[in-house]
């Protein structure tokens, strides 16, 4: 480490030096042991999304974000652990800064206007989406304001910072700092060579001002401890590697604050006007406002919180974040949920090539349900997916309209369920032992494997949920249908008669077990098609008290329990699970035509 005058060099760039001065002050941070979890009472989780920025309209990327915080949220809820507090789940819009102003500037608005518009349009897209958010921020409210300058004076009355001379690059789209080596020339219109960040390609521009400045670099032995004493703390593994690889480099102290005349837009450093403080951390600190900091209830909910992010954004919240709460004496995160990006045809979607997918559009064509269930089963966290329309309607055609629908229809239509009830199971036919040979035995070796099966499928979506592998959860629950359409298919239940002794308890127990798998997949299906799960529940006949996930009871009749649901008489008939989507693709022709 160099030093210029008793202060140290923090940061060296190839053709520039990154100064940033440090003073000497206390050291101290962290009131407890790190990586030691608060525990907080009555098992409460509180789960975040990021706040999207309001320069633009909101596209099927910030859905997606969304769409997973509260599948994750929804199934939280669905657990119904006794005793546990309500759950909390939060979303909203990050509204300062020099990206939000200069727009503003582009669309001869008012940045607090600009600012009304987009934040409205991405609460009507929520609305719309079913995100079951129990609360939106926006950071240009008063309660936020509070709470961000409350967080600085922590900070600096904890002595982590100071004034410095801050000389680097600055990428407004970014709204981040970056070192030359992240920096890149591209040619610009006029053939002239622009600097431009070489991750997102966004404009970059040198800054040369006197900041405050965060002690960062002080944190990057407790960040290592949190994080390899906590392997889970970041999912999927691929991120946290990658965070714990950041860290094995040199971590430079952070800037935190802009100078006002650059910046206005923002939040005021308490007692220097002359300065606003940096977007970063007043966004951050949404997540702390959002249950009421600085008010001491803030901790009925800190540190049992889930955060949802995209990987862009995983430096901010994985370094800068759990730094910064460790310097206020808190916690970091419970966890990180990091996921990748969409791409549209195979290219990044941007304003500028006109390929922005617009999510409203989307629920429309394809339903709200239907759009959920695409975004969630094909997007995969470790790697970008791409989209096109086509792959919409192949997928909810074959998975829900025709696996799901058609199973539900082939149980419940009147032809084969004349009396539209939950049959009675015959353990004669389908003893709980394989291999029977009595007479009455019907039960076939795959009929055993499609009951272990489900009998192991909550199981196995539950797995996959802490892994955030909702995709997978999904693809397993897919799996399970077409092995129960098989099944179905296998014994045609279509030709039996209720009419003959010897087929009667055959047929009823076929869509007995029919149904049973119906029900979970229906229950399982809940976080993700909220909807249509209700839709199918509805029709099976099962409850509102009767759908949590921790009373499942698949085939209860198979392992010699009594089931609440036999006998039953079935929900009406509400039409079509799901409709076909490609009898209505005329939009898509005409759409390619034009
Ligand atoms: N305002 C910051 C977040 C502050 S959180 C304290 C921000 N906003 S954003 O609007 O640019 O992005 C919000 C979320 O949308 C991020 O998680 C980002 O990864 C996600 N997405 C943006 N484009 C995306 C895709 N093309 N695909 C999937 N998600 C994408 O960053």
């Amino acid at each position: 480490m160099l030093r210029i005058r008793g202060r140290r060099l923090l940061a060296c760039t190839a053709s520039r030096t990154v100064l940033l001065l440090q003073d000497s002050g206390p050291r101290h941070y962290c009131s407890g042991p790190l990586g030691a979890r608060d525990k907080v009472p009555g098992g409460r989780a509180y789960f975040t999304t990021p706040i999207f920025y309001v320069n633009a309209a909101p596209h099927i990327g910030h859905l997606y974000s969304a769409l997973l915080a509260d599948a994750l949220c929804r199934r939280h809820r669905l657990l119904r652990v006794p005793g546990a507090a309500a759950t909390r789940f939060s979303t909203g819009t990050d509204e300062h800064g020099l990206k939000i102003q200069q727009a503003a500037v582009a669309m001869g608005l008012a940045p607090a206007e600009l600012c009304d518009r987009v934040s409205a349009q991405f609460q009507q897209l929520f609305q719309e989406a079913g995100i079951a958010s129990t609360d939106f921020i926006r950071t240009t409210e008063g309660r936020h304001r509070v709470a961000v300058q409350h967080f600085w004076e922590v900070l600096r009355a904890r002595g982590l910072l100071y004034k410095g001379l801050y000389e680097g690059w600055y990428c407004a789209s970014d709204e981040c700092f970056l070192p030359e080596a992240k920096v890149t020339r591209q040619q610009g219109p006029a053939g002239e060579a622009c600097p431009v960040s070489l991750e997102s390609g966004h404009p970059v521009s040198w800054t040369r001002e006197e900041n405050y400045i965060f002690r960062l670099s002080q944190f990057r032995e407790p960040l290592l401890r949190w994080l390899r004493g906590d392997p889970q703390a970041i999912s999927p593994e691929t991120f946290h590697n990658i965070v714990l690889q950041w860290l094995e480099e040199e971590l430079p102290d952070l800037s935190v604050s802009r100078r006002s005349s650059q910046l206005h837009w923002g939040i005021p450093v308490p007692g220097d006007d002359s300065q606003t403080i940096y977007v970063w951390l007043d966004a951050l600190v949404n997540y702390l406002t959002v249950i009421g900091y600085p008010d001491a209830t803030f901790k009925s909910w800190w540190p049992s919180t889930s955060h949802v992010i995209g990987k862009d954004i995983l430096k901010f919240h994985a370094i800068y974040w759990p730094a910064l709460l460790m310097g206020a004496g808190m916690s970091p995160p419970h966890r990180i949920y990091v996921h990748s990006h969409w791409t549209v045809c195979g290219q990044k979607m941007s304003k500028s090539l006109g390929n922005v997918v617009d999510p409203r559009t989307c629920l429309d064509r394809y339903t709200v349900d239907g759009f959920r269930y695409f975004l969630l089963r094909q997007g995969v966290p470790n790697w970008d997916c791409d989209y096109y329309d086509e792959k919409v309607v192949k997928l909810l055609d074959s998975e829900l309209a025709d696996a799901l629908g058609g199973l539900l229809n082939r149980c419940t239509a009147k032809r084969i369920n004349p009396f539209g009830i939950y049959p009675a199971f015959s353990p004669a036919c389908f003893p709980s032992q394989p291999g029977g040979v009595e007479p009455s035995v019907r039960a076939q070796a795959e009929d055993y494997a499609l009951v272990r099966a489900v009998s192991s499928l909550p199981k196995q979506v539950a797995d996959y949920y802490d892994n955030f592998q909702i995709y997978k959860a999904l693809e397993a629950v897919s799996s399970c249908v077409r092995q129960t359409n098989g099944f179905v298919q296998r014994h045609a239940p279509w030709k039996l008669t209720w009419e003959s002794p010897a087929d009667a308890p055959w047929l009823g127990t076929v869509l007995h077990v029919a149904m049973e798998c119906l029900r979970v997949f229906g229950t399982l299906l809940q976080p993700v098609t909220p909807t249509l799960a209700d839709k199918l529940l509805s029709r099976l006949g099962v409850s509102a008290t009767e759908r949590g996930l921790g009373d499942l009871s698949f085939l209860s009749r198979f392992y010699g329990h009594p089931c609440p649901f036999e006998g039953r008489t079935l929900g009406p008939e509400t039409g079509l699970l799901f409709p076909r989507l490609d009898q209505s693709r005329a939009w898509m022709v005409k759409a390619h035509r034009t």
